[in-house]
């Protein structure tokens, strides 16, 4: 069975590549390479025996899309990763993230309403959340306003596949929402590559211990947490990508209730930032040179999720520890560097 997977050579796409061939499923990437390499499809390889099928091109080209769906008659599932993701960089530039969140979403759905029936999988994110009023956080907790514009894109994002599934009931979609991914396959064959600076926690905390940052900055240490500092719900890359291919055979074998759902996906478990330090210590044998500073802006106190409905739905549960999931980020690191 022939899947789309867009923004297949990124971070989770790649990861879930893997997962999807181990399983059988025939997966062609679509990726445009912004954020990604070519030498991903070889990582891929490396690990599964098989390199997937590749159309590089931008999705932003409306009629390229038409053609890809055109000459790819029998795809039976799209899982859409392709989008832009740097926080900081939306406020800054938000109609590059509208075009190519919200756009390339809408393209993909047009050609999904011709075909007459697929299977739709979207990435979605916690953000939607914002600071939630309890914890952990269920679906059914309100979204609350985007702190920025690609927090917005989520939201919209859900939102517009929600209308099409209501007048589509061909239609079958599910939107994930991911709380913190991290990590790296542990073959260290596929792993996050950020270009730039690292905005995110773990790229940096492994940056730094290689030597490619000087510090760590703590963002805050005066949150009403136990320790202090900000709590997230760290989930290995490859848990995540599991999860993708739960969600995926749920819609291929009409096991849905309904044609529009949507699933938390995390571990359950909240960690502070000391706490991610102390595990990465611990499993790196580094010593990590890191101050703390003001809190950043925009940052919510403490997120992680409620993971019972995927769990139970899906059949699904995170499986890798914290310790786990930061080791092989390191591995990665150092192969990556050496
Ligand atoms: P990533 O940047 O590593 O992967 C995205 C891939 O899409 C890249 O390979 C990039 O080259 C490609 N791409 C982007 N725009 C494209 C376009 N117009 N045409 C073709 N290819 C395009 O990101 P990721 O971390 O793997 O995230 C995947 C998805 O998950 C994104 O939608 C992101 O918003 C969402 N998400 C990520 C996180 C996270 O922390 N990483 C958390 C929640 C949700
Ligand atoms: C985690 C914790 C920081 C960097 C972001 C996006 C969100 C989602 C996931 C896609 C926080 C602290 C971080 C540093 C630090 N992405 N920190 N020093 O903030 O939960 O969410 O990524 O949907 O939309 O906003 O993740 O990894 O940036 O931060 O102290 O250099 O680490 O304050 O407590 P976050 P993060």
């Amino acid at each position: 069975m022939k899947i789309l997977v867009t923004g297949g050579l990124g971070f989770i796409g790649s990861h879930t590549v893997v997962e999807l061939q181990s399983e059988g499923f025939e997966v062609v990437v679509v990726d445009n390479l912004s954020n990604s390499s070519k030498d991903v499809l070889k990582g891929i390889e490396a690990i599964t025996g098989k390199q997937p099928l590749f159309e590089e091109f931008d999705l932003r080209d409306k009629p390229k899309v038409q053609e890809f769906f055109n000459s790819y008659d029998d795809i039976a599932g799209v899982i859409h990763f392709a989008a832009s993701k740097a926080v900081g960089e939306s406020v800054e530039k938000p109609l590059l993230y509208y075009e190519n969140n919200i756009g390339v979403l809408t393209y993909i759905l047009q050609e999904l309403e011709k075909k007459g029936g697929a299977s739709f999988i979207f990435s979605s994110s916690c953000t939607v959340y914002g600071q939630a009023d309890s914890l952990p956080i269920t679906e059914d907790a309100p979204v609350k306003p985007a702190e920025s514009p690609y927090g917005n894109t989520k939201q919209v994002g859900e939102e517009i596949i929600r209308d099409t599934c209501k007048v589509n009931s061909d239609l079958k979609a599910i939107a994930l929402r991911y709380f913190n991914p991290i990590g790296a396959h542990p073959s260290a064959k596929i792993g996050e590559l950020p270009l730039g600076v690292p905005q995110n926690l773990v790229p940096f905390v492994t940056q730094t211990a290689i030597g490619l940052r000087e510090q760590l900055l703590v963002f805050g240490n005066d949150y009403p947490t136990e320790d202090g500092t900000g709590i997230r719900d760290y989930i290995h890359v490859v848990d995540l990508a599991k999860a993708h291919v739960k969600a995926l055979q749920r819609l291929l074998e009409d096991k849905n209730d309904s044609n529009y759902e949507v699933f938390n996906l995390g571990t359950g478990k909240g960690s502070s930032v000391l706490e991610v330090i102390q595990s990465f210590e611990r499993v790196s044998g580094e010593k990590l040179n890191y101050k703390i500073v003001d809190r950043r802006a925009g940052d919510v106190i403490a997120a992680y999720a409620d993971t019972q409905k995927a769990n139970e739905v899906l059949g699904w549960k995170a499986k890798s520890t914290l310790d786990e999931a930061l080791k092989s980020a390191w591995d990665w690191e150092k192969t990556v560097r050496a």
